[in-house]
């Protein structure tokens, strides 16, 4: 594997190559970003990963210094999975003046949810996304369902701006638990990871409570909603929101898109202890 932190060496490398396939990640690599590696491998060569912690889309109080850093793993676990270059620039490699330019996502997706929770967040994402795009020029990229959001304002924008890169989507990988795995799961303590598989739970009460929902209340979603967060603050959780939206655009599920049969996800933030887990389920 080359490892390449300078733009115009990655372009070198990548002359002629017009089907790469480009998984980015922030690192701290587990099982879900190499099932993204692997699903990459099935709709591209050669696979290019990414490793950036991107300033950008932290607030001023997240954990942009603690985020866990563990590069030569990563190296090791990426070289198994044959990827054929990972793209590690510094700070100073990807932002050589400070990025004025800025992509700000529409407000009604971006500033819902997680940008509700996250001010500023979507824009440093697809800041950064559009960047790195720009470096690799993929064919295609692959971005996991856990961070659903994510993944949802990352194709419209692709969409939007007409570039020519498909989004494709990894399913979440999880643990046998239930709990879908992430960077942040390192920092919960034990007591906090043998409780962090409620989260998934509750979002699997929340779905077959919806399944069988058969009301005309049209507060029923909503009060399924405060239910299911009265039920973690009472084990101890902080819960940003549970929502249950519509797949198609985060939108507010309604009682008229439950009866047309519109597929559904619910999607949840929650802080354990220190720690600010998401998940998502679909209907
Ligand atoms: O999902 C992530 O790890 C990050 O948000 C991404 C897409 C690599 C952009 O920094």
């Amino acid at each position: 594997m080359k490892i390449i932190s300078d733009i115009q060496e990655l372009r070198d490398h990548l002359r002629g190559q017009n089907r790469a396939s480009f998984v980015p990640t922030m690192g701290n690599l587990h099982e879900g970003h190499l099932s993204l590696m692997r699903l990459a491998r099935q709709h591209g060569d050669p696979v290019v990963a990414s490793i950036f912690v991107n300033r950008l889309q932290f607030g001023p109080n997240e954990d942009f210094d603690s985020y866990p850093r563990t590069m030569q793993a990563d190296i090791d676990k990426l070289e198994k999975e044959g990827v054929y270059i990972l793209f590690a620039p510094t700070e100073r490699d990807l932002y050589p003046q400070p990025q004025e330019y800025r992509v700000d996502p529409p407000q009604q997706l971006g500033d819902i949810l997680e940008g509700e929770f996250r001010p500023g967040f979507f824009k440093g994402v697809c800041t950064v996304v559009l960047k790195l795009f720009s470096c690799v020029q993929p064919k295609v990229a692959v971005f996991g369902k856990k961070d659903y959001q994510q993944l949802m304002i990352i194709r419209q924008m692709a969409k939007q701006f007409a570039l020519p890169v498909d989004i494709i989507p990894g399913e979440t990988i999880r643990a046998d638990d239930g709990l879908a795995l992430s960077s942040r799961n390192g920092y919960l303590s034990t007591e906090e990871r043998a409780e962090a598989p409620e989260l998934q739970r509750t979002l699997q009460e929340v779905r077959e409570q919806v399944l069988q929902l058969n009301s005309r209340n049209t507060n029923a979603l909503s009060e399924l909603e405060k239910a299911a967060v009265v039920k973690l603050v009472g084990r101890g959780w902080k819960p940003d929101y549970i929502a249950i939206r519509q797949q198609s655009d985060l939108a507010p599920a309604s009682n008229e898109s439950l009866q047309s049969g519109e597929p559904l996800v619910i999607l949840t933030a929650a802080k354990l202890g220190k720690t600010r887990l998401i998940d998502n389920l679909e209907i």
